[in-house]
This record gives C-alpha cells, structure tokens and sequence, in this order.
C-alpha cells in the first residue's frame, strides 16, 4: 500500500476512456484498491477514481463515512468501491453545486449535476451494486465516474464567473489548497 502522486489537470492520461476491470478479487486489484484509498484518505479526498493515479481502468472510490472536512457542508456518503460503473439518471432536472477536484487542486467552480441517479457496476469481489440516490452522493458518483470517460468537473463548468479559487471563494475552509 502507498500513498500515490495525483496526476494534474494538463496530464493526457486524465483524459483517457478507461478499460474496464476483466477480472475481480485478484491481488492487483486489491493493491490498487489500497492505494487508492490511501491516497484518497491523505488528501483528504470526498473520491478518487483510477485514472488519477495513472491507472487506466473503470475503478473508483468515493465516500467516508463521516463528514469531509473539504466538503464540511456536505452529508456523509458511505465508503464505496465501484468497477465497471453505469449511471442511469432517474429525472431530467440538474441541479448546481460547487465541486473541486485532487486533480484541480486549488480551485472550486459550480457545476450542473443530475439529481436523482441509479448506479450499477461490481464490488472488489465481482458481486453486483446497485444503488438509487440523490443529492450530494449522486453529484459525488458523477464526478468520479466521469474521470472514466476523461472528462474533469471544468469541462461541465457553464457559468465562469463562479470558478475560481478556493482560499478566496471558501475563506478558512481547511485544505483549501486542494
Ligand atoms: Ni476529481
């Protein structure tokens, strides 16, 4: 296990439609399910999806199970690893809301998600998740998923005068350099 470099926004690797995961409970996929975790853990990170680390495959993790002290506001979302993800938006309606990113550190923008989603995709061992939600759990699972398909929360971005940096846009939110 180890705690890993997060790639930045700029790098191609980020950009990438990731593979999906051909087979489950190994010891690989394991070892990078550890790492990251802890490199989500260390950053203090509301998610983090395997492209972010240089790992081009369909893996993401999100959640905590308490409140994030990036994301203070938030409600807790439980610890969650998901492979293979497909999202199923249950309504039209989008509803803004600030995001960050590891991969953008330092900056917050505003950005249109959709409400009320279903989620499907594997657990480490193979065995099928599948889960309805909303709100900040369904903005959390957009975000992750969509650094599948290389798209970070900038390119969603639709009104630029509420991008910025988080130091000024959130003044004394901790880690406000990420
Ligand atoms: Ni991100």
């Amino acid at each position: 296990m180890a705690i890993r470099e997060i790639l930045k926004m700029g790098d191609e690797r980020l950009l990438r439609v990731a593979q999906p995961v051909t087979q489950f409970n190994t010891p690989a996929l394991h070892a990078l399910l550890q790492d990251l975790n802890d490199t989500m853990l260390a950053a203090n990170g509301a998610g983090l999806a395997a492209p972010q680390i240089g790992v081009d495959l369909q893996v993401v993790v999100f959640g905590s199970g308490e409140v994030n002290p990036r994301y203070p506001d938030a409600p807790a979302v439980p610890y969650t690893v998901l492979i293979n993800p497909v999202l199923t938006p249950l309504r039209e309606d989008q509803e803004e809301g600030w995001e960050g990113c590891l991969s953008v550190p330092g900056l917050r923008g505003m950005v249109p998600r959709f409400t009320h989603l279903r989620y499907q995709g594997f657990d480490p061992q193979g065995q099928p998740i599948e889960r309805t939600v909303e709100g900040f759990h369904a903005r959390v699972v957009q975000h992750e998923c969509d650094h599948l398909i290389g798209v970070l929360y900038p390119m969603r971005v639709r009104d630029f005068s509420r991008f910025g940096y988080t130091e000024v846009l959130f003044p004394g939110l901790d880690d406000a350099d990420d």
